[in-house]
């Protein structure tokens, strides 16, 4: 069993217009590779809802702030399209750079304020390099649907606000975040983690769902994080860059979760940068926190 691997965007036009013209639903997926449950789990969710999914693979060098950080970034397309083939997703497409940013690419895509803060203060530019290229993929495969995770739970409002404001004709689907069995969230750069720091990882989403729990129950904010900064610290994390509580459905910073909401984190593990999230459901004085879904 093998899956097609289209390079070039006249390849990719001349495969999908036909499925167009056919009115077959289409549905995209985009990834950097390094393939796990997580990526896999979308293109499940895609084959169910679309007559044709196509997977894309581009480690897209506009998203990285940190040159280092994309020289190291995992490429295993081989294995990724092996494990694509016996899901039967129709397409990996996988452009080089210049097919994707020929010479005198000169535009971006800027998202203002779904990029702003979290993510987008410790990498700058990074959300202008998503829009972007996600802009380029949505426009190239003229997808219906297109799957993105809750593990990326600020991309998925940056792209969701992009669709809406740009009329890009593609509905979005977000699917849950996929665990390990150990409850850490499943990313490309685990692959990264020494077997030391691989031991020490499954604790941030312990102190993650704790403290969500503790929020869900009323707590303020301010009071639980002091705390849980500490603990993650102790648990051998080099630095927490943020832990927030934000609104579930705008991102708009809330001091108790008095809303639907969602606690967002992103630290260092050694040189390794990790991001996770969680739900949190406040219900009338009693903690509802949805549990971490391992891996099948
Ligand atoms: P990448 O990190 O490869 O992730 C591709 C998609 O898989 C994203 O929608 C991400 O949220 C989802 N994903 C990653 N880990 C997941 C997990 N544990 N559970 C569920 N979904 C998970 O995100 C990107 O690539 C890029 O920014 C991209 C959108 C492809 C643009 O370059």
């Amino acid at each position: 069993m093998s899956i097609p691997i289209v390079r070039t965007f006249a390849e990719l036009r001349s495969i999908v217009a036909p499925w167009h013209r056919d009115g077959l639903k289409v549905a995209v997926v985009p990834t950097m590779g390094a393939l796990h449950e997580g990526h896999l789990s979308l293109v499940r969710a895609a084959l169910e809802q679309a007559d044709r999914v196509i997977v894309t693979l581009f480690v897209n060098p506009k998203q990285f702030n940190n040159a280092a950080d994309l020289a190291a970034y995992p490429r295993t397309e081989h294995e990724d399209a092996a494990k694509l083939a016996p899901l039967g997703a129709h397409m990996l497409y996988a452009p080089d750079g210049p097919e994707m940013y020929p010479d005198g690419f000169a535009t971006t895509v800027s998202v203002a304020g779904t990029s702003e803060g979290l993510c987008g203060t410790y990498r700058p530019g990074h959300f202008d390099g998503v829009a972007t290229v996600v802009t380029k993929l949505f426009l190239q495969t003229g997808a219906d649907l297109a799957f993105f995770g809750e593990k990326d739970f600020q991309q998925l409002h940056v792209v969701r606000r992009m669709v809406r404001d740009l009329d890009l004709p593609v509905e979005i689907v977000a699917c849950p975040t996929v665990r390990e069995e150990d409850g850490l969230a499943m990313s490309s750069r685990n692959l990264r983690l020494s077997s030391a720091q691989r031991q020490a990882a499954p604790k941030l989403a312990e102190i993650l769902f704790a403290t969500a729990e503790q929020l869900a129950a009323g707590a303020p904010a301010q009071d639980v994080f002091a705390e849980a900064r500490q603990i993650i610290l102790s648990a051998g994390y080099r630095e927490v860059e943020y832990l927030e509580l934000r609104a579930d459905d705008d991102l708009s910073p809330l001091e108790a979760a008095e809303c639907p909401a969602r606690l967002l984190v992103a630290v260092w593990l050694g040189d390794v940068r990790l991001i996770d999230n969680v739900r949190v459901r406040p219900k009338q004085g009693t903690a509802e926190v949805v549990a971490p879904a391992a891996a099948a």
